[in-house]
């Protein structure tokens, strides 16, 4: 479940902020998520506001049981997007839009680029249906800034083979993450205003640096 980081009151604030983390499995997400959290929540203090972290699948009771389906069970492609979308349907209507109506930051550990570079990219989805069930789901609804963890799939690989069990996406072939990465890529260069990408390949020190500079755009 989504956890709230830090505390701010003021009724008045103007709409909050919406800033997504993405990448391949093994670009080291996870490891940064708590670091950047907290300094991204100093940065929210500054203007009243507080950070709701949160993910996908999942950050709503419902999108928490369907994230124990989608990660488990063998699924056609078509009905796995069609389950990531309805988690996010209720992860947009339940928690997300009201955070940001509220004026509250909200974190999320993947969004819909996800679904793009996963299920478009990785497994062959059609982008146009993918693009369908975005409008549906979202409307205008898009995130201020996404940081796309990028690294080369020979380094995520050595990575997520030294992690626990891989689940079920983690444990794709190499081929898989080579177009689940450059579907994020090519979206990235759709949306540049949209995305900022990080350099995974470095030391933690190397990747908090890129992520500070991220910070001080906010
Ligand atoms: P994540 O929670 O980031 O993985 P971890 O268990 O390492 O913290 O994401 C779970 C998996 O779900 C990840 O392998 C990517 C996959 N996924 C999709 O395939 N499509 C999507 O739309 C989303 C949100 C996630």
């Amino acid at each position: 479940m989504a956890n709230i980081v830090s505390s701010g009151q003021n009724e008045s604030r103007p709409r909050g902020k919406f800033i997504t983390l993405e990448g391949i499995d093994g670009a080291g997400k996870t490891t940064h998520l708590q670091w950047f959290c907290d300094r991204l929540s100093e940065r929210a203090a500054l203007q009243a506001a507080r950070v709701i972290v949160t993910f996908e699948p999942g950050g709503t009771p419902l999108g928490e049981t369907l994230r124990e389906i989608l990660l488990r069970q063998e699924m056609h492609s078509e009905t796995e997007a069609l389950l990531m979308f309805a988690a996010r349907r209720e992860h947009i209507a339940t928690l997300i839009e009201p955070a940001l109506t509220r004026g509250d930051w909200v974190l999320s550990d993947r969004f819909t680029d996800a679904t793009f570079a996963y299920q478009g990219g990785g497994l062959g989805l059609s982008i146009d249906k993918l693009r369908v069930l975005e409008q549906w789901v979202q409307g205008e609804l898009q995130p201020d800034c996404t940081v796309l963890f990028d690294l080369p799939i020979d380094a995520a690989h050595t990575r997520r083979s030294r992690a626990r069990i891989p689940d079920k996406f983690e444990s794709q072939s190499d081929d898989f993450f080579t177009r689940t990465r450059a579907e994020y890529l090519r979206r990235t260069a759709q949306a540049p205003e949209r995305f900022a990408i990080i350099n995974a390949v470095g030391p933690i020190s190397t990747v908090r640096e890129q992520l500070e500079a991220i910070l001080l755009t906010l």
